[in-house]
């Protein structure tokens, strides 16, 4: 292990890691230390700290000439090329000759949202889908850089917990590398399309009796095993494919900063990740200011937008102000079931990038979480339940004036519409029953009336029927 002393400021690299494409870091000021790529570690190997990693960009001869090169490679058959998290090989920390494992992922678009916008109470609204990934999800962006660091690591068996998504994707990555795959899943709390996922692409699916952080916590035992690798987002090579995602945005707005970036938050790996490529465009001069990072949590599932609400800005100049412990909530409660976290392992990371750029951190309830899902849908977008807290979020940011009419907005949708049908079937016909806590604080389902339900109607099988029905409005 190689490690020193330096600063989160300004790191010193040892010898040992002085030839590679960057190194890790601990990202605790007080702590610093600095680790080779070549690390199987997760965290800080002498504190126990969060790991980021710094990329050398001292190989980048030319920033300004990159957007070009990325732009050209569209054109390209080659299958680095053809990957829209590969496409932006030049600032991740892979040697040039390494072989990566990609289902052609990225390359997501960006839609004009004006129902949403309008919902929302925005001159416009634009919406990054992340759910037309190969897996369905954001976490496909991340998946392709951390199965290649497992290839290069020679690692044996992949493993993650996960409430679906980050499952099936390290599922089909692994299947793609010919790599076993373990994922260790909340029994009974994740949506049966995930699960068939993981099973369809061969791995091993082990079901616990508890919840997402339970599952959590014995991936952090089972981390310290050689014969396994941490494919979740303590992992900090799946940041660094997923914060491609700022650079892909970027080149769809044309390098024009938008004013916010709004994104679902749960374990908190999106929103780090999404901070950490703005931070990096902004250092290397592509942008000249950051956007507004914002997160929305679900109202049963908050533990960071609760800490965010207690937090006074002008007492955190600097990452050293930064709390160093956050109170997680025991037993989360949300329908939106990939968020559905009470204590996010990145969450020091997000804090650090919402508060750099002055973003904010809010909850969203269950009936504003499923009536701007429904809103998304009459945009004819479609997205699972965690991405609909976006909009929801948008929306009262808006009404409370941190968002104004008519700032450039972009809100990441992290889901596709298919994740979760039985959820969007109960919305539309009546039947959703989220969690709602009584006077004592105990948990019950309660249904709530969807503002823009749309359930099937059951009618007479004769032409004049079907067309006096559609003579009526809606
Ligand atoms: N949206 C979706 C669709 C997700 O699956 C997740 C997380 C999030 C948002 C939150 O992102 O954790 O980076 O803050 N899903 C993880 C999983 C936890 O296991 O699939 P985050």
């Amino acid at each position: 292990m190689s490690e020193n002393r330096a600063s989160s400021m300004a790191p010193k690299r040892t010898t040992d890691n002085a030839r590679e494409s960057g190194f890790q870091r601990c990202i605790l000021p007080a702590c610093g230390a600095t680790f080779s790529l070549r690390e199987r570690i997760y965290v800080c190997a002498r504190c126990g700290g969060p790991l980021e990693i710094e990329c050398d960009f001292s190989r980048v001869p030319e920033a300004h000439s990159l957007p070009a090169v990325w732009r050209s490679r569209e054109a390209s058959g080659e299958p680095r090329d053809r990957s829209g998290v590969w496409r932006f090989r030049e600032l991740l920390p892979f040697d040039d000759a390494a072989p990566v494992v990609t289902l052609f992922e990225g390359n997501t678009p960006v839609y004009d949202a004006p129902r949403c916008a309008d919902y929302a109470g925005l001159a416009s609204l634009r919406l990054k889908h992340q759910g037309c990934n190969p897996t369905g999800s954001f976490k496909d962006t991340g998946m392709t850089a951390c199965v290649t660091q497992a290839v290069a690591l020679k690692a044996r068996t992949t493993v993650c917990a996960s409430t679906g998504n980050t499952a099936a994707s390290l599922a089909a990555y692994s299947a793609r590398a010919g790599m076993q795959c373990a994922i260790l899943l909340p029994r009974g709390q994740i949506t049966a399309s995930k699960l068939a996922q993981s099973m369809d692409y061969g791995a091993i699916v082990l079901e616990i009796d508890g919840n997402f952080d339970d599952c959590m916590r014995l991936i952090g035992e089972l981390g310290s095993d050689p014969s396994v690798y941490v494919a979740n987002s303590i992992n900090p090579f799946r940041i660094e494919g997923q914060k491609t995602v700022a650079f892909e945005l970027m080149e769809q707005c044309n390098w024009h900063v938008p004013d916010h970036v709004v994104v679902p938050g749960g374990n908190m790996g999106n929103s780090s990740a999404l901070g950490k490529g703005f931070a990096e465009l902004l250092r290397l001069g592509l942008i000249s200011r950051l956007p507004r990072l914002s997160v929305i949590q679900a109202e049963g599932a908050a533990p960071l937008a609760k800490l965010f609400v207690q937090l006074d800005r002008s007492r955190v100049a600097s990452a050293a102000d930064l709390p160093d412990s956050l109170a997680t909530v025991s037993s989360p409660q949300t329908l939106a079931t990939a968020i559905k976290i009470g204590a996010p392992v990145s969450w020091r990371k997000a804090l650090r990038a919402v508060l750099d750029s002055g973003g904010e951190i809010i909850t969203a309830s269950e009936q504003e979480i499923a009536d701007a899902k429904a809103t998304i849908g009459r945009d004819g977008i479609g997205c699972e339940p965690a991405s609909a807290t976006t909009v929801a979020g948008i929306r009262k940011l808006v009404a409370a004036g941190r968002i104004r009419e008519s700032e450039s907005v972009v809100a990441v949708l992290t889901g596709h519409v298919l994740k979760d049908p039985d959820y969007v079937s109960h919305y539309h016909r009546g039947t959703l029953a989220p969690p709602a806590a009584d006077k004592t604080g105990a948990y019950a389902a309660q249904p709530i009336a969807g503002a823009f339900r749309n359930s099937p109607e059951h009618i007479a099988a004769s032409k004049s029927a079907i067309l006096d029905r559609l003579r009526r409005k809606s």
